[in-house]
């Protein structure tokens, strides 16, 4: 798990006004709440007093409310009032607690976390068609599921489990040679052209395929976002969104975005959906029985082939990451729990010292202990 991306932290549906929000991610406990204007703000959990909950608290205002003794944190991070102190009292500087960037996008709170200054940031995915009256758009699906992120990441990438964990869709396991690995800054995936591509979901769908179009290819943005795209003919796909929120070790949150280019009708969304889901459960039932749950840190304890190449290129991303001084060393973080509590560091660590929670302890293990298997 990585320090540094967006994550998505909740729907924009469900932080509503005056009420905090309490959201499990990476092991950590986040609050969300919107201040008087509405906008949202996501802060650490822990009341930098005596370890209270802000989520468990009140919304006061622009404020988070902490339930323990009532001290009231705004989205700047910062105490600004300490009720024993009196309404004249003065908060001390050290009273405040990491507040990280947001951005409300698609029907989801998004939060940056991690300190990073702006420039630097990855970007946040964009889905370009995604008030493109072209295009229709189904309700966002939340999913948790008992499995490691990393391992329903890689398995979005993987060309070569479709036709044994989904039979039904007919996707034959592209050959070497008919697929490309398009990379970018910040991701990579699999495209393939297939002659005799799903005849099932294109029938599902109401329409027969063209060959000579037809075509898919899933990509991962940063570590947790997740984008496949089929095209059954001209002018006809399924854009597929997954920005997955790991909440810990072994368990995933997953808000799911469907677009589509027919079928625009409202009507459509129950029947699609659910064909959606029922091919996601699939992935799901094996999935939650990998072992070990989360990926071994060596590549020699797998035997990775050329159908691996976008899994080999993502753990290739992902050590960069962590050669970056990003990624979460999540035994150290289980070996303190109930001892210390951990924050990851928010952009304006960088700009004011004084904190009271300890950073979370971060990896650096620059080993990339197999090249490339392709
Ligand atoms: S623990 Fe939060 S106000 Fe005391
Ligand atoms: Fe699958």
């Amino acid at each position: 798990m990585y320090i540094n991306f967006w994550y998505p932290i909740c729907t924009t549906e469900e932080l509503v006004a005056e009420k905090p929000l309490r959201s499990q991610l990476l092991g950590l406990t986040f609050v969300a709440f919107r201040d008087t204007d509405g906008k949202a703000h996501v802060l650490h959990d822990i009341c930098v007093h005596r370890g209270g909950s802000l989520s468990m608290g009140k919304v006061i205002g622009d404020c988070v409310e902490c339930p323990y003794h009532g001290w009231q944190f705004a989205g700047d991070g910062k105490c600004k009032l300490i009720p024993s102190l009196g309404a004249d009292g003065n908060p001390p500087a050290r009273a405040k607690v990491d507040t990280y960037p947001v951005e409300e996008k698609y029907g989801i709170v998004f939060a940056f976390l991690g300190d990073l200054p702006e420039a630097e940031r990855p970007p946040l995915y964009e889905i370009e068609e995604y008030e493109d009256p072209a295009w229709r758009q189904h309700e966002l699906v939340l999913m948790e599921i008992n499995c490691f992120y990393e391992r329903s990441m890689e398995n979005g990438i993987d060309p070569q489990h479709n036709e044994f964990v989904h039979p039904a869709q007919g996707n034959p396991t592209p050959i070497p040679g008919s697929v490309e690995h398009p990379v970018s800054e910040w991701g990579s995936g699999v495209t393939s052209k297939y002659t005799e591509l799903t005849t099932k979901q294109s029938e599902d769908a109401g329409m027969k395929s063209n060959p000579a179009e037809l075509g898919a290819g899933t990509w991962y943005h940063g570590p947790n976002t997740l984008i496949t795209w089929v095209t059954f003919k001209k002018n006809t796909s399924l854009h597929q969104y997954f920005f997955e929120a790991p909440i810990d070790g072994n368990h995933t949150k997953i808000y799911f975005i469907n677009m589509r280019s027919f079928r625009l009708d409202p009507k459509y969304d129950d029947s699609i959906r659910d064909a959606n889901l029922n091919v996601i459960s699939e992935d799901i039932g094996v999935l939650e029985t990998l072992y070990p749950v989360r990926t071994p840190e060596t590549r020699t304890k797998e035997v990775m082939t050329e159908g691996d190449r976008a899994i080999v290129r993502y753990r290739d991303h992902l050590d960069e990451w962590n050669a970056n001084g990003w990624r979460l060393d999540w035994n150290a973080m289980q070996e303190n729990e109930g001892d210390i509590a951990y924050a990851i560091p928010c952009p304006e660590r960088r700009n004011s010292g004084n904190w009271v929670l300890d950073e979370v302890p971060l990896k650096r293990v620059a080993q990339k202990s197999v090249e490339s298997a392709a």
